[in-house]
């Protein structure tokens, strides 16, 4: 896959509603990779991933949990194309999608993965398991090491509890860079 045609990809439907094809930010020399399920609104129409809500509570947890900043990750999503109305991308579309996520995880060094949400736990584990199960618990796979945690947009809507998860399942990965 050539990733510079990414921006005209339509390898799905979510081609036809979306503004921007939201492919990754940062550095694929990152130590750390953090990937989300899709992008949202403001993504769509800024063009980096977690550039809304979501992504100012998670780069805060990762600022006070890893002292890293988001230049210090490479960030992506499953799914590089918003949904319309953010509904979950659909089985399809995830596979779809497959082959950019593939591309993008030959060029990465680093070794260490943060999934947020039920959709990136699922595409990168494998696992059909449950969020409560899935959190915190490293998955080694092709030569990654991936920590899933619950999706920042879960703790904006559920509150402390969800972001005290989080920062519990961050510390997992902070055993795991140091
Ligand atoms: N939610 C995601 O899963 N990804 C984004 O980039 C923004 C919100």
């Amino acid at each position: 896959m050539d990733i510079h045609s990414a921006n005209e990809c339509t390898r799905c439907s979510l081609s036809e509603t979306r503004t921007t094809v939201v492919f990754g930010s940062g550095s694929l020399d990152a130590a750390l990779i953090v990937i989300g399920e899709a992008p949202g609104k403001s993504e769509d129409e800024g063009g980096a991933p977690f550039i809304g809500r979501s992504g100012q509570l998670l780069f805060s947890l990762i600022a006070e949990e890893l002292t890293m900043s988001r230049e210090d990750c490479y960030v992506t999503n499953v799914v590089k194309c918003r949904p319309p109305e953010n509904r979950t991308p659909l089985a399809p579309e995830i596979a779809a999608c497959a082959p950019w996520l593939e591309a993008q995880r030959s060029m990465w060094s680093g070794k260490v993965v943060l999934t947020l949400g039920l959709t990136a736990a699922r595409a990168m584990t494998g696992s059909k398991a449950a969020m409560k199960d899935l959190h915190g618990v490293p998955v080694v796979r092709d030569h990654l090491t991936i920590v899933p945690t619950y999706h920042p947009a879960a703790s904006l809507r559920q509150g402390p509890s969800v972001v005290a998860v989080m920062r519990a399942d961050l510390a997992v990965v902070r055993g795991l860079l140091s």
